[in-house]
């Protein structure tokens, strides 16, 4: 550790114990003001476990006006208060106390705790942050009952939120006024939530599964009324789905989201009172993509689905956190494939997977789903406890099949509604649900790495025994490691692309040991296997098939994943293959003859999705290549994969046109997905015939899948479409935040020359803030993350931009500051020149004053 006096405490997973008391009830008064916000709290507290007298509640940045106990104030003497907690001896087993903090939400620029955003009060207290509106016990296995009044000018804040049910509202004899809600499902203080401001409501209305009529409330700031259909059809659709395909109910009388334009994160699930970043809630086809609509679906569904996975049940301790996200994430990805294209879905899930959770899992930061410890649990909202944990959810829904799952879910909300759990007892309910034993599955909960997977396979015509023998290694979980319960769907096919096994869904092996080989009889001829169906564990499949078994698997594969990865493997083949040769005088323009036949094939073969085919003829990104290579060439990578672009585009110009021009005008995502893609490779010519048509196209759009799509390719061009369309498109949605994140993120992203001084530029642009996450997310993030060339830059540029952001960032939003951390802390994979460039820009950040513990902790370890 570079730091001594000031380094933060590690919290360790062993050192759990339960609380000695509990808090069962909450009686909260907030009274809104514009210079403090004063909290009174009235708190029942109860006997837990033996261990003594004395009470510790959380609290941060709170001004202590008075503390009472059993109805007697207690003096300073009595108590001991520090800037992080507040200590007092319980008078009995059973008592209750009051506390009165003033606290100056119109100051919070962390945006977590009771803030402001647009004028409106908001809170956000997941994941410690209703110790920054009261002291309390601040732990998710502390479940009470809560009544919250707030009270405020009703002229400013006509509309005031708490969780549950509206139990009352009025006007007080000083003229204020106040709403009390009721909400009688105990829960921990991390999913408490008011909402106080001048909003608009969009309303409907579900009837439950037992005939119970539920409110469905939308607020959105004024004028953004037209643009919550798509989210309110998504919550009734995941409502019913819900019910229909895990059997639960709703369980207050009303459900209301509230959009907010300053939000840290997606949204979050607080009890029947969900707050939501806009981004996920916010759209009509004029200003929101396709992307975006499916975003939102899925966002939506995600906190909706917490109600039973995460509130109803919840976590014991921070530690605990894929109970909930893992799961919840897995529900959400479930729901989506049945309202789309399954298919396109789990390539989609897989390509995020790949793009964020693979990365942390071999980096500095790897951790296992269920971690040990951690120094800040803001930072440990990550792509392994979200995604990795969703995969390991859907291991044991393959490892179970669909009913024996159901009946698992089942015994486990039977049995523990109510509670704050932990994996183990999710694991336990599962097992003893389905009578599936789990004991080595486990595993997957606590070793850290990616899985490689190698396989060899064997033909004997004599007796017609084909054989398997697949390997497990996992380095980063460190040689000892004991090896992992994999499920390994697998396919067999004949020489004519048909299956050989029962069901097209294939087989399901149980990789159980290090190397282990699997034996099918009666095979009449060599077979192609087709490993890892639907992606059926979160591995990484080393061994490499010639590229005529991909190109054969890429035509013939009934797996729709398993096809689309056949392709994909065989461009990267050629991208890396292009990659190396790069410097030498055979340095090839173009993918090789088997890509470019696979790829002529996609482009006349009318049957397939459109979607799906879109995602099948994107080739992977330069990110994806560079994660294919021990040292990353940042120049070659994009290089190669530009000319390749150049070389499709002209090779079949024709086709591509075509392609283009019969789904121009279609009303369908589909559609214009593959549209899009077509005008990718025609752009990438560089002819000035198809930057026009890029140019046409975006000015005739008529929504913004095509208009940000053209937008795209333009920006990359020194064309004067360039100047003349990022213009355009900034006088036409100047007024609409979500709109103008986009106009950031397509510059921070461009790859031409002068795209650094672009980037540099923006920040002074009088749209960009640092204090509003979406556009820090969309300059910042979006440059460190999607543009290689540039933030990779030898010159070092972009790094000490990166680390000047994350520096003025930790001031105002340490937990926004650490997220950005991550890009730096992936140097080991980059040349000499970079690294030593990489650390020192992590360098000049540990040594900042005032470090947060949340930027301390990601830059300490990325340095490691
Ligand atoms: N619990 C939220 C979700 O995944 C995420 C979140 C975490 C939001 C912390 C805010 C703060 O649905
Ligand atoms: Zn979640």
């Amino acid at each position: 550790m570079t730091r001594t006096s000031q380094t933060p405490a590690t919290i360790f997973l062993k050192d759990y114990k339960a609380p000695t008391f509990r808090i069962t009830d909450v009686q909260l008064t907030v009274e809104l003001g514009e210079e403090t916000t004063r909290v009174t709290s009235n708190l029942s507290f109860s006997r837990n476990t033996d261990g003594g007298q004395q009470v510790r509640l959380h609290g941060e940045n709170l001004t202590l006006v008075s503390l009472e106990v059993e109805g007697r104030e207690i003096p300073p003497a009595e108590y001991t208060h520090t800037d992080k907690d507040l200590t007092f001896l319980a008078p009995s087993d059973q008592f209750t106390a009051r506390i009165v903090t003033d606290i100056r939400p119109q100051d919070n620029t962390e945006l977590e705790g009771l803030y402001k955003s647009s004028g409106n009060f908001c809170t956000q207290c997941e994941a410690e942050g209703f110790r920054k509106i009261t002291y309390f016990m601040d732990r998710p296995d502390v479940m009470a009952t809560f009544t919250t009044t707030v009270i405020g000018d009703g002229s400013k804040y006509p509309v005031m939120l708490s969780n549950g049910n509206l139990d009352g509202h009025g006007t007080l004899k000083d003229g204020r006024q106040f709403f009390r809600w009721v909400d009688p499902h105990p829960k921990p203080a991390y999913l408490f939530a008011l909402v106080a401001g001048d909003l608009a409501c969009v309303s409907d209305e579900f009837v439950t599964m037992s005939g119970r009529r539920i409110d469905l409330k939308i607020y959105v700031e004024k004028g953004d009324e037209d643009k919550c259909a798509h989210a309110m059809q998504s919550l009734k659709n995941s409502m019913k789905w819900d019910e229909e395909k895990y059997g639960r109910e709703y369980d207050l009388d009303i459900f209301m989201i509230v959009a907010v334009s300053d939000f840290n994160m997606g949204a979050m699930e607080n009890k029947g009172l969900n707050v939501f970043n806009s981004k996920y809630v916010l759209a009509s086809p004029e200003t929101a993509t396709d992307a975006d609509f499916d975003g939102i679906e899925s966002v939506i569904a995600h906190e909706y689905f917490h109600n039973w996975t995460g509130n109803r049940i919840t976590c014991r301790d921070w530690f605990q956190l894929t109970l909930k996200e893992g799961l919840t994430v897995f529900r959400d990805q479930q729901f989506s494939a049945d309202m789309n294209s399954a298919a396109v879905k789990r390539i989609e899930d897989v390509q995020r997977l790949r793009a964020a959770q693979f990365p942390e899992d071999a980096g500095p930061l790897a951790h296992p789903i269920q971690p040990q410890s951690y120094v800040e649990i803001n930072n440990f909202y990550t792509a392994t406890i979200y995604e990795k944990g969703a995969e390991v959810i859907r291991m044991i829904h393959t490892l179970l099949g669909e009913e024996k799952f159901r009946k698992g879910m089942d015994l486990y909300f039977d049995r523990h509604d109510g509670q704050a759990v932990t994996t183990e007892e999710f694991v336990a309910a599962l097992e003893d649900g389905s009578g599936v034993d789990l004991t080595q599955f486990r595993r997957w909960y606590t070793q850290p790495g990616t899985p490689e997977i190698t396989v060899t396979d064997q033909y004997d015509p004599a007796t017609r025994r084909y054989s398997l023998t697949v390997r497990q290694d996992n380095p980063k979980a460190g040689p000892k490691a004991p090896p992992l319960h994999i499920p390994l769907s697998l396919g067999l096919l004949d020489d004519q692309g048909h299956e050989l096994m029962e069901g097209a869904a294939g087989n399901m092996l149980n990789l159980t040991e290090h190397e282990q080989t699997f034996t099918f009889d009666d095979i009449p001829a060599r077979p192609v296997p087709s490993l890892f169906r639907n992606f059926s564990a979160p591995v990484k499949l080393g061994s490499n098939p010639a590229d005529e078994r991909l190109d054969f698997l890429f035509k013939n594969d009934s797996d729709p994943f398993n096809r689309w990865e056949a392709g994909q493997r065989l461009a990267t083949r050629c991208l890396l293959d292009m990659v190396e040769k790069h410097d030498s005088p055979e340095r090839p323009n173009a993918p090789s003859g088997t890509f470019m036949d696979a790829f002529a094939a996609l482009l006349t073969d009318e049957d397939l999705d459109p979607a799906f085919r879109a995602a099948a003829m994107a080739l992977p990104g330069e990110n994806y290549i560079g994660q294919q290579m021990p040292i990353v060439a940042v120049d070659a990578i994009h290089e190669a994969r530009s000319a390749s672009m150049r070389s499709i585009g002209t090779r079949f110009e024709d086709d591509l046109t075509r392609i283009y021009n019969q789904n121009s005008g279609q009303d369908n995502m589909g559609c214009r997905r593959l549209k899009n893609v077509a005008l990718s490779y025609l752009t990438a010519t560089e002819s000035e015939d198809h930057i026009l048509l890029a140019a046409r196209q975006y000015r005739e759009a008529t929504n913004m899948t095509d208009r940000v799509a053209a937008l795209g390719r333009l920006v990359d061009t020194d064309h004067p479409e360039h100047d003349a369309a990022l213009a355009d498109f900034y006088a036409r949605w100047e007024t609409d935040q979500l709109v103008i994140d986009k106009w950031f993120t397509l510059q921070a992203m461009a790859s031409r020359p002068q795209a650094m001084d672009d980037v540099e530029g923006l920040l002074k642009h009088p749209a960009f803030t640092l204090l509003n996450p979406n556009r820090v997310r969309s300059l910042i993030g979006a440059f460190a993350a999607g543009n290689p060339v540039h933030f990779h830059s030898i010159s070092g540029r972009g790094y000490r931009f990166l680390s000047d952001r994350i520096m003025e960032l930790n001031k105002t939003n340490p937990q926004i500051a650490a997220r950005l951390v991550s890009p730096l802390g992936q140097w080991r994979r980059y040349s000499p020149e970079r690294q030593t460039l990489m650390k020192e820009a992590l360098n000049r950040i540990l040594e900042t004053e005032n470090l947060s513990p949340h930027v301390f902790e990601m830059t300490n370890k990325s340095l490691n």
